[in-house]
């Protein structure tokens, strides 16, 4: 073997937001923005990784993947996670190319950690396993990175489907393909702000959930119903637990919605999305109101909200396919960053997920 070249996507999300880790419904795709892992094999056990733009880090395989620094971190934990769960890694050589936008809430960290994965594999002759490797992904986050985040970042970078979203249920991690409305396509667009990766916000929605969950006396917010939620005591728990067990609703509503072929009550549904996140989770932004309340005003709209963890980031956009160039040039001109800048939108069709090749 010469070299291994990995890839993987980020992602958006459509819907299904902050259920994954209460093993509810999720509905994401794909990107067409990746990251490349390019790599040699070394005869130790040293790994020497090159990024244009984001410098080199160097490390050994006997090293704590806690004390390593910056994105490397990603790396030398799916190394150590691969050793744990019985693959043994060869050091390596690899040059690290990326076009996700990093910290918009994209996926670029399950993006690196998912190609890592399947390029350690590929060195260790190992056939990549894509859940294997999600969840191994989730374990660096949870375990190494410090993050209580669930699995539909490192699985959809690992499982999309090129041509369609993806159902995924996060119990059972079944995945099923859904295919957008024919007359429909999807914006990304970037309110320009950017949040902290180690989010004390997000374990802290976490941990209401989880008392939610507990205080009904379910396994999980999944199993809850509107009416038990609705029966609790006043307070931020049935806030949370109310966004969570309406989003899981919608989810499956909106898979209808897609194969009825009916963008306009998809929108809908991601509207009514971006108000529970917005309300009852309260993980949205100002910037995030404000670009998908310009997204709305647009004719060619069919709806839009806040995607990924929240608080910064992306947003994204159900558009009329005939709109689509009209509704960019909208956004850029009717949304203006904190700092100045014209936002960031593209347009984007579901890309595949990751992938590996051997020479
Ligand atoms: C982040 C996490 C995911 C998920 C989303 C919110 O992207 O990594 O596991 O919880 O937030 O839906």
């Amino acid at each position: 073997m010469n070299r291994v070249i990995a890839r993987s996507p980020g992602r958006v999300n459509l819907i299904g937001e902050h259920t994954d880790y209460n093993d509810g419904f999720v509905l994401p795709m794909g990107l067409p923005f990746e990251t490349v892992i390019t790599a040699v094999p070394r005869l130790d056990n040293k790994v020497c990784l090159r990024s244009e733009g984001y410098g080199e880090i160097n490390f050994t395989l006997a090293d704590d993947p806690k004390t390593i620094k910056f994105w490397g971190r990603f790396i030398a934990g799916m190394a150590k996670a691969l050793d744990y769960d019985g693959t043994t890694v060869p050091g390596f050589e690899a040059d690290i190319r990326t076009n996700i936008p990093v910290g918009a809430s994209l996926s670029s960290s399950a993006a690196l950690e998912v190609a890592a994965g399947f390029a350690m594999c590929a060195m260790a002759g190992v056939k990549p396993d894509p859940v294997r490797i999600a969840k191994l992904g989730q374990w660096v986050e949870n375990e190494i990175i410090g993050i209580q985040s669930g699995i539909m970042d490192q699985l959809i970078s690992a499982v999309a489907n090129k041509g369609s979203a993806t159902l995924i249920d996060c119990r059972s991690l079944e995945t099923e393909p859904v295919t957008l409305p024919p007359n429909a396509t999807v914006a990304i667009m970037d309110t320009m702000t950017r949040r902290r990766l180690a989010d004390s916000e997000y374990d802290l929605r976490r941990a209401s959930c989880e008392r939610a969950a507990e205080e009904l006396g379910v396994d999980k917010l999944r199993d809850a119903t509107i009416d038990q939620v609705e029966a609790m005591a006043d307070g931020i728990d049935r806030q949370r637990a109310r966004h969570i067990v309406t989003e899981n609703t919608r989810v499956l509503a909106a898979v209808e919605a897609m194969r009825a072929g009916d963008a306009p009550a998809l929108g809908q549904l991601m509207n009514q999305s971006h108000e529970s996140l917005r309300v009852d989770f309260e993980v949205s932004a100002p910037a995030l109101d404000e670009i998908a309340a310009t997204a709305r005003e647009h004719e060619g709209c069919f709806g839009a909200r806040m995607t990924g963890g929240g608080f910064a980031g992306c947003a994204v956009a159900l558009v009329d396919r005939n709109h689509a160039d009209q509704f960019k040039a909208h956004i850029e001109s009717g949304y203006t960053a904190p700092d100045g800048e014209v936002p960031n939108v593209w347009i984007v069709e579901p890309s595949a997920g990751a992938s590996v090749t051997t020479e």
